[in-house]
């Protein structure tokens, strides 16, 4: 699996660079882009230019069948998690359960402010396997770290939130909400019986949107990120909205801040700069969902400007060590991070890839400066801290151009009201609106192909695609009033490229509009990952105000399905309860023990609403009891373990 030399490396791209002219010639480039260019040349070539982990015969698993189960049919307002056939599913890991020997769940939600920092935060997210120890491929012995974005008050607090008793919304129960955020750190271990949590665990943890965070990068002290209590813009209380995620290949989590805006609330704008004004509503901050502003005035805005700038970023650290400080690297942009993916060059150095979950949004690219030498260690995130940020515009042609934000460069100047690079770092959305990046339908996941190292990305929606005066469709989104989605494929030279080759993947949905789904259908893709097998897993997140529901009800409970990406073959491998999405997934370096997050059962699809429905506080099960089913429980968002029963991969 070692790297070759350099004088290898150069002859192999002049070689990749002749043969994919003759490949070209042979193939349109949507043909070659179909075929995947990138499976060609790697299956043609003995080395390609960014080859970065060649597996030799020795490497390779015994690799079954792509995919080998049988798929299950759609789930209709079924309050079950339901697997393919051969497959089990037990409950893992639930909203409240202990992440090591601290207090037990209270189903009538009364556990404290307290108890929650020691329990599973709310709302699971992405998720990762770190084996133990560390560096090894161990399918046995792990970290599982996830993300918990954010809070359904009704079912957090017994009276539930601001807006279901202003009257009696307090300190403790802000203190609750912002204990069930951020991310849980749990050790794991196959026992005879089975798969454990270790419970007590030295690595056990929580990180909270309390919980102390340096920054570094071009933002870090800066005038940006300075208020009363962090007069030197070095470290900032919490992490929040910590949607999807990634993987450093040297060993570290990170975890992605999507939509910060909606933790502040922005009463008067009055007395600030125009710019300033142009800043927020670009930025979309205004209202809050949750009121913490009440009890933690840091969330009032017009009270302290800047902390809103101290979200949106994607933040690092070390999961094997539960003392260290978490960071955020703000070289790598302010907006609504989904999640992030990376590729790695011959030369070692870096691409991250990020998606901006808001409509008419922009996919981001991250390359680093330096290369990584291999190692693993927490010290390698300065290479995060040093690099150049890049946005992508699709051309119609399906070539695309990835776009420098740097300050000076193009229009990023003083001219145009940037003023330095932090300016543009904290203002991404603005600097890659002045470069003319191209508009997208709100990019969720990101993921990269283990071999090929093609990129995908999600497109989950966008119904004001070509409404209400908004740009109309466009060759990568070509859809107007696009409520299904579509799945974005990115080919690339080389890691470092400025330029790459794109098609439409997937376009979701039915038949009717216009779907391309070479088997089971689905909706709104979001979660995305490529196994090491190369399995495609699709995830989706049909939102609530659809679910079940007119055109909506044929796809049915939310789901997630395994895809070839060759070709384009799709089995549904899992339906969850109602009214969850399903978000986030892991497996064990032998393919053989996957988690995947359930999120949010028990909101009500708009089905169930209009047959008069209604979740309070005191309903909490009113629409699912999943996974605990007890007379006065609530639903609970958790992580699902799965395996196959004759112990085999999972989705073979
Ligand atoms: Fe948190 Fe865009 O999903
Ligand atoms: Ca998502
Ligand atoms: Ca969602
Ligand atoms: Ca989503």
């Amino acid at each position: 699996m070692g790297r070759e030399g350099k004088s290898q490396r150069m002859v192999d791209k002049k070689e990749l660079k002749d043969l994919s002219a003759l490949i070209e010639m042979r193939l349109s480039r949507r043909q070659a882009m179909h075929y995947g260019l990138g499976s060609l040349l790697a299956a043609t070539l003995p080395l390609t230019a960014c080859s970065q982990k060649q597996i030799g015969p020795e490497d390779k698993l015994v690799t079954p069948e792509l995919l080998g189960f049988k798929s299950i049919p759609v789930a209709h307002l079924v309050d079950e998690l339901v697997v393919a056939e051969g497959y089990r599913a037990e409950v893992f890991f639930r909203w409240g359960d202990p992440v090591s020997d601290g207090p037990a769940f209270k189903m009538d939600a009364s556990n404290t402010a307290g108890e929650q920092l020691q329990q599973a935060g709310m709302h699971h997210d992405a998720i990762q396997f770190y084996p133990l120890p560390i560096g090894s491929d161990n399918a046995k012995h792990g970290l599982l770290v996830m993300n918990h974005e954010y809070i359904d008050a009704q079912l957090l607090h017994r009276d539930g939130g601001v807006f279901d008793s202003p009257e009696n919304y307090t300190l403790e129960k802000t203190l609750k909400e912002q204990n069930a955020h951020g991310v849980s750190v749990i050790e794991v271990r196959r026992e005879k019986t089975g798969w454990q949590i270790v419970r007590p665990s030295q690595y056990a943890r929580r990180i909270t949107a309390q919980t102390a965070i340096s920054i570094s990068g071009p933002v870090a002290g800066t005038k940006y990120v300075k208020t009363e209590a962090d007069p030197l813009g070095q470290e900032i209380l919490g992490t929040l909205n910590n949607c999807s995620n990634g993987k450093t290949p040297w060993g570290s989590y990170l975890t992605c801040e999507e939509n910060f805006n909606n933790y502040f609330v922005l009463p008067t704008k009055a007395e600030f700069s125009e710019k300033q004004r142009r800043a927020w509503k670009r930025y979309g901050i205004k209202n809050s969902y949750y009121g913490w502003y009440e009890n933690d005035n840091r969330f009032d805005v017009s009270q302290h400007p800047n902390e809103a700038n101290r979200f949106g970023w994607i933040v690092e650290f070390d999961p094997h060590d539960p003392e260290s400080k978490p960071t955020k690297r703000t070289a790598m942009g302010r907006f609504s991070h989904e999640n992030v993916a990376h590729n790695i060059c011959e030369d070692s150095r870096i691409a991250f890839y990020s998606g901006d979950d808001a409509k008419f949004e922009y996919v981001y690219k991250y390359i680093t400066n330096k290369p990584w030498d291999g190692t693993q260690g927490i010290h390698h995130g300065q290479l995060l801290d040093d690099g150049v940020l890049y946005v992508a515009r699709f051309d119609e042609n399906g070539t695309g151009v990835w776009l420098p934000l740097v300050f000076g460069l193009g229009p990023l100047t003083q001219e145009n009201g940037f003023d330095d690079q932090a300016d543009v770092l904290v203002h991404a959305r603005m600097a890659a609106d002045a470069v003319r990046a191209t508009a997208m339908e709100r990019p969720e996941w990101v993921t990269t192909h283990p071999d090929s190292h093609d990129i995908y990305v999600s497109m989950t929606n966008n119904i004001k695609r070509g409404q209400d005066g908004k740009p109309d469709k466009d060759a990568a989104n070509p859809r107007s009033n696009n409520a299904f989605g579509h799945i974005i494929k990115i080919v690339e030279d080389d890691v470092t490229s400025t330029e790459f080759d794109w098609d439409v993947f997937v376009l979701a949905g039915d038949e009717e509009h216009q779907s391309t789904i070479n088997g089971d259908l689905y909706a709104n893709p979001d979660g995305l990952m490529i196994d090491s097998r190369g399995v495609l897993w699709v995830q989706t997140d049909v939102s609530a105000s659809k679910l079940n529901t007119g055109t909506f009800a044929q796809f049915g409970n939310n789901q997630m399905l395994a895809v070839d990406p060759d070709t384009g073959e799709t089995r549904r491998f899992l339906t969850g309860p109602i009214g969850c999405e399903i978000t986030g997934v892991t497996m064990t370096p032998d393919l053989k023990t996957m988690w995947v997050n359930i999120q949010h059962p028990g909101e009500v699809p708009e089905v169930l609403k209009r047959q008069g429905v209604k979740k309070t506080p005191a309903t909490p099960n009113i629409a699912s009891n999943w996974p605990d089913h007890q007379q006065n429980g609530r639903p609970r968002s958790s992580t699902v373990l799965i395996t196959k029963n004759d112990g085999g991969v999972i989705g073979s």
